[in-house]
């Protein structure tokens, strides 16, 4: 795992599940089955990623409840207002006290035809909201095979860099191949993409900025393998879809601690 200035960050992002009636349900058992688990929060930070029409829900439950888990959305639009039919502005996600907004998913990229530029855009947005992004870069196999391990990713990563002042981000590395597909990369895999994305902002940041920034790992995590990823030193914790839906099985991920003993 990284160094300890650096919070682990377990990270759910629901995709297209789950709506604002399940959420509320799927929050509260969440926050239970940690609690019950004396889970430190200071010490691994938990967040999830609902739906857009759950987040007031969710905002709701947990100022209520005063719930530690932290929420965010799953897109932001590179716009602050305006006829933009069907968008979300970073100001309406900092209103409901999003921490966090997921920005370039490998889904989004793909159908929904996102750029490297788009994405760009969209960091600058929720930046200059106060909302921080959780900017997804990630690599074919054969990306991987025929430019080189982490070429790619880092080619993503590096038009965000150029384009946004540093400020807090958080990088997740997401194989397009280990997505949703139950074959996660391999430990060894993970950190090479991962240091060669810590490297790309060092070059563009400062050794700082690439100190203090978490870099996630995604792609079909699990109870049973975050141990290997969390042993490394430039993974800072993970972005989880499919068992993120699981409320056992993601906080038994959020407690990677515990049954791996690090
Ligand atoms: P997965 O999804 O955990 O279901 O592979 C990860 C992601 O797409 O963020």
């Amino acid at each position: 795992m990284g160094i300890m200035s650096r919070t682990p960050l377990i990270a759910g992002n629901w995709k297209m599940n789950l709506d604002h009636l399940q959420a509320i349900a799927t929050v509260q058992k969440l926050a239970w089955t940690l609690k019950d688990a004396r889970h430190d929060f200071d010490d691994v930070e938990v967040a999830v990623f609902p739906p857009f029409t759950d987040l007031r829900s969710v905002q709701t439950l947990i100022s209520a409840d005063k719930l530690p888990i932290r929420f965010g959305g799953q897109d932001v639009s590179r716009y602050a207002s305006g006829a933009y039919t069907g968008e979300i502005s970073g100001a309406f996600l900092a209103a409901l006290d999003a921490a966090y907004v997921i920005v370039g998913h490998s889904e989004r990229r793909m159908m929904h035809a996102e750029t490297d530029q788009i994405v760009a855009e969209k960091t600058a947005a929720a930046v200059q909201h106060g909302v921080v992004p959780v900017v997804c870069v990630g690599e074919t196999s054969e990306d991987r095979e025929s430019r080189g391990a982490g070429v790619v990713p880092v080619e993503q990563l590096q038009v965000v860099l150029d384009a946004v002042q540093p400020a807090e981000i958080v990088v997740a590395y997401e194989p397009v191949w280990a997505i949703g597909s139950g074959q996660a990369a391999t430990p060894d895999q993970a950190q090479e993409d991962c240091g060669a994305l810590r490297r790309a902002i060092a070059g563009a940041w400062g050794d700082e900025a690439a100190t203090a920034t978490r870099v996630l790992y995604g792609g079909s995590v699990k109870s049973g393998n975050i141990a290997g990823f969390m042993r490394e030193p430039d993974i800072d914790g993970a972005l989880v879809g499919g068992a993120s839906l699981d409320v056992a099985e993601f906080a038994a991920i959020a407690r990677f601690r515990q049954h791996v003993g690090l």
